[in-house]
């Protein structure tokens, strides 16, 4: 079990505000989570409006579902997920201990830092808040803002799968996995405010 709990959101990282959305804030997210260049990397590459509807609002309550919105100066500019997992082992071991994680940024948004953002607060609310062990991610290879966005956030490849995930305009090309592990660091605490200017 965890050995540490309690509630990461709100948090204030880099400039950022990562919180539950608001019902108004989470038709937001919807306006952009089903964009061509949102899907182009997705493994969901649509997501069913009333589906998602209800995955955010139950977020709020759930005890594994910890994703958020991220706010800049009062707009909706991406969104973060993480949810806990069980990880693998032998029977009886230690359950919840683990999560992944990922991140939507909205597309006229991208390219100032904000997802970078968001990965370092999911790891800040994993590890510190949640007091989980360990954080995974995943993406495909070629989809190499994400691959640069977790190696900033401090997260290292621990598995290149060859020709694992399938891509439905590509077939099936190469796959990382990246993790982190609570050790890794003495303090996985993010500052509040942008460090370089950014977001
Ligand atoms: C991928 C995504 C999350 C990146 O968000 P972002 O806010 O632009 O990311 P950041 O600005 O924090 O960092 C992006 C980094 O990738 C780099 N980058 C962007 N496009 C790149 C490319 N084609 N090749 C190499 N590097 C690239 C940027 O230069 C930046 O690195 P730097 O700070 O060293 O210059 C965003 O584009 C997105 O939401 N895409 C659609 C959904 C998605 O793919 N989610 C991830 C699924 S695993």
């Amino acid at each position: 079990m965890m050995s540490a709990m309690s509630q990461p959101w709100p948090k204030d990282v880099a400039g950022l505000t990562l919180r539950y959305p608001s019902a108004a804030e989470i038709e937001d997210l919807l306006a952009f989570r089903n964009l061509e260049p949102v899907n182009e990397w997705m493994l969901r590459t649509h997501v069913e409006p009333t589906a998602f509807r209800g995955e955010w609002s139950a977020v709020a309550t759930s005890d594994t579902d910890f994703s958020c919105a991220a706010i800049l100066d009062g707009e909706v500019v991406g969104m973060g997920f993480l949810e806990l997992t069980n990880g693998m082992g032998q029977p009886g071991w230690p359950q919840a201990t683990e999560a992944s994680i990922g991140y939507i940024v909205r597309p006229e948004r991208a390219g100032r830092g904000v997802a970078t953002a968001i990965a370092r607060g999911l790891l800040d609310a994993a590890f510190v808040d949640l007091g989980l062990r360990r954080v995974t991610a995943g993406c495909f290879a070629d989809n190499l803002a994400s691959v640069r966005v977790l190696e900033k956030a401090g997260m290292r490849r621990e598995q290149h799968g060859v020709q694992d995930s399938w891509h439905h305009a590509l077939g099936w090309i190469d796959g990382y996995t990246y993790a982190a592990l609570a050790t890794d660091r003495p303090d996985w605490r993010v500052a509040p405010s942008p460090t370089s200017g950014r977001p």
